[in-house]
C-alpha cells in the first residue's frame, strides 16, 4: 500500500492592491504559488486579466475594501504603492483581523516624511546626507544663499517622485524651494528638507523586515532621470537591472547593519513596529553607503526585476514575513541579470496624450522575457495607454549584456509611435563591468 506524504496545501484568496507594473510583476508570482487559490488585483491593468480578476474599488474607502474582502473570503491582502500604506489601509485591514503584507501608517512616515526619517537618522546614527529643515521659502532660501552649490532640495512628503531638484545653481534651488512652498506638491504639506549633495554610486536595496528583523531581498540599479545619459527631470523610474553589480554580500551586510537594523530599532523604540519590505535608497561614496530615502514598498520598476529572479515562492515568503515568520525565509535568487526597460508616453514626466493604440504585443512573452504592464487599459478592442509609464520590457540574461540585448529586441516589436523609452539601460553596468 502506497502511503501520501504530500502534505496538502491550504489554499488563499489574496487581493493585491496597486495597478503598476510593480503589481503586475508581483501578482505573476503570487499567482505561480500552490497556496494561491485565486488572486484579485484592485484595480490592476491592461496586462493582468490572465493571472488574476480585476475588481474596481476605491482603495481610499476603507469600508469598501473591508466588505469586498469579506464577501469574497480574502485571507490575505498585499498591497502595492505608497499611498494606501500613508493612509493607513494596512491598519484598518489588520484591525478587521485580515493578514496583510505591508507596514502601518505609522511605519510608513519613513517613505511619507522625509523629516521623519531624517530625524530618525540622527538618533540612531544612520549614515545619511547632512540637512536641514525649514517650514519657510524666506528662511530656506536665505539658507541656499550662504551655502555651496549644488544642494539638493526636498519636498517634505509625498510627490510621486518629482518632490526632489539637484539644484546646481541659485536660481534652481530658489525655483525648487518656491515650488515645495507654492503648493506644487500639495500633500507635502509645505515643509522642506535642504541637503548636501552626495557624490557616489545610486543603489536601491530591499529588506523584508519585521519588527527589529530584517533580511535582505534583493538589490537594483535604477534608472531615474527621463533622458539618456541621466539628463532631464526625475521621474519614477525609467529603467533597471538586478542585481546591482556594487551591492556585494558585504556592501549588503555593511547595509544592513549600520542603516536598517538601526532604523529598526529606533522605530521599535518609539513604538512603531515595521512589517514589511523597506526599500533603501543609497549613494555609496568614498566613506561608504549613505542613506537618501527609505521607501516602504517595492520599487517600480524595480519590482519588476526582482521578480524576475526570484525563484522562491514569493507568496510563502510574503505570508512568512506577515506571520513573524522571517527567520524561515531564504530567498532563491536566480544568478542571471534582469533588466527592464519601461515605455512611456511620449511627454511623460510633463503632460502626455492618452488613449493611443499600443499593438504589437501578442505572443511576445517568451521564457525569459515578459512583459509588465502599468499605464495600460483593454478599450474598444485595443490595448490603450493610459498613463505615463505604461511598459515594462523585461528580460533575463547571463550576463548584463544579453539581458539588455533581449530587452531591446523585444521593444523594437512593439508598435507604438506615442511612446518612448531610454537606449541605455545598462550601458553604465556594462562599462563598468568592462573598465574592470
Ligand atoms: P529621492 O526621491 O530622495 O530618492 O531623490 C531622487 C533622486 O535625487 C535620487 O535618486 C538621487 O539621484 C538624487 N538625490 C537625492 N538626494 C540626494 C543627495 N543628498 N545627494 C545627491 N543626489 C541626491
Ligand atoms: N523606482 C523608484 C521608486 O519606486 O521609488
Amino acid at each position: 500500500m502506497s502511503v501520501n506524504t504530500q502534505k496538502t496545501v491550504e489554499k488563499m484568496n489574496i487581493l493585491l492592491i496597486g495597478s503598476g507594473g510593480r503589481e503586475h510583476a508581483l501578482g505573476w508570482r503570487i499567482s505561480q504559488s500552490p497556496k494561491c487559490r485565486k488572486l484579485f488585483i484592485a484595480p490592476g491593468n491592461g496586462g493582468v486579466e490572465n493571472i488574476s480578476e480585476r475588481i474596481d474599488l476605491d482603495i481610499s474607502n476603507h469600508d469598501d475594501v473591508l466588505t469586498f474582502c469579506e464577501l469574497t473570503n480574502i485571507n490575505f491582502v498585499v498591497i502595492g504603492p505608497e499611498a494606501p500604506l500613508i493612509e493607513g489601509l494596512t491598519d484598518s485591514l489588520r484591525n478587521a483581523g485580515i493578514l496583510t503584507f505591508s507596514p502601518s501608517s505609522a511605519a510608513a512616515q519613513l517613505e511619507g516624511s522625509k523629516h521623519f526619517t531624517k530625524t530618525l537618522c540622527d538618533q540612531m546614527n544612520v549614515p545619511t546626507a547632512d540637512y536641514r529643515y525649514f517650514t519657510d521659502a524666506v528662511s530656506a532660501k536665505q539658507y541656499v544663499a550662504h551655502t555651496p552649490i549644488p544642494l539638493v532640495i526636498k519636498a517634505d512628503g509625498p510627490a510621486d517622485g518629482k518632490g526632489v531638484t539637484v539644484a546646481k545653481t541659485l536660481k534652481e534651488a530658489y525655483i525648487a524651494i518656491d515650488s515645495c512652498f507654492d503648493g506644487l506638491f500639495k500633500k507635502s504639506k509645505s515643509k522642506v528638507i535642504i541637503e548636501e549633495f552626495l557624490t557616489g554610486e545610486e543603489v536601491s536595496m530591499f529588506f523584508l523586515c519585521e519588527g527589529r528583523d530584517a533580511i535582505p531581498f534583493g538589490t537594483a540599479k535604477d534608472y531615474k532621470h527621463v533622458g539618456d545619459g541621466n539628463t532631464g527631470p526625475n521621474t519614477g523610474g525609467m529603467g533597471a537591472y538586478s542585481p546591482s553589480p556594487l551591492a556585494n554580500d558585504a556592501m549588503v551586510n555593511q547595509v544592513l547593519n549600520s542603516i536598517i537594523l538601526p532604523s529598526l530599532q529606533g522605530l521599535s523604540d518609539s513604538g512603531i513596529s515595521f512589517s514589511g519590505i523597506l526599500f533603501a535608497g543609497l549613494i555609496i561614496g568614498d566613506d561608504g553607503p549613505k542613506l537618501i530615502e527609505y521607501n516602504t514598498r517595492f520599487g517600480d520598476p524595480e519590482c519588476q526585476v526582482l521578480m524576475m529572479r526570484l525563484q522562491s515562492d514569493l507568496l510563502t515568503t510574503l505570508l512568512d514575513c506577515a506571520q513573524g515568520r522571517l527567520k524561515e525565509v531564504t530567498p532563491i535568487w536566480s544568478n542571471k541579470i534582469a533588466l527592464t526597460v519601461v515605455m512611456a508616453a511620449s511627454g511623460y514626466p510633463s503632460l502626455y496624450k492618452k488613449n493611443s493604440q499600443i499593438k504589437g504585443l501578442e505572443n511576445i512573452d517568451h521564457d525569459n522575457v515578459h512583459v509588465f504592464h502599468a499605464g495600460t487599459e483593454h478599450i474598444n478592442n485595443q490595448i490603450q495607454a493610459i498613463r505615463g509609464r505604461v511598459l515594462n520590457v523585461t528580460a533575463l540574461g547571463r550576463t548584463l549584456l544579453e539581458a539588455q540585448k533581449k530587452a531591446y529586441d523585444f521593444v523594437k516589436k512593439i508598435d507604438w509611435p506615442e511612446g518612448f523609452y531610454r537606449r541605455d539601460i545598462g550601458f553604465q553596468g556594462i562599462q563598468e563591468k568592462e573598465n574592470n
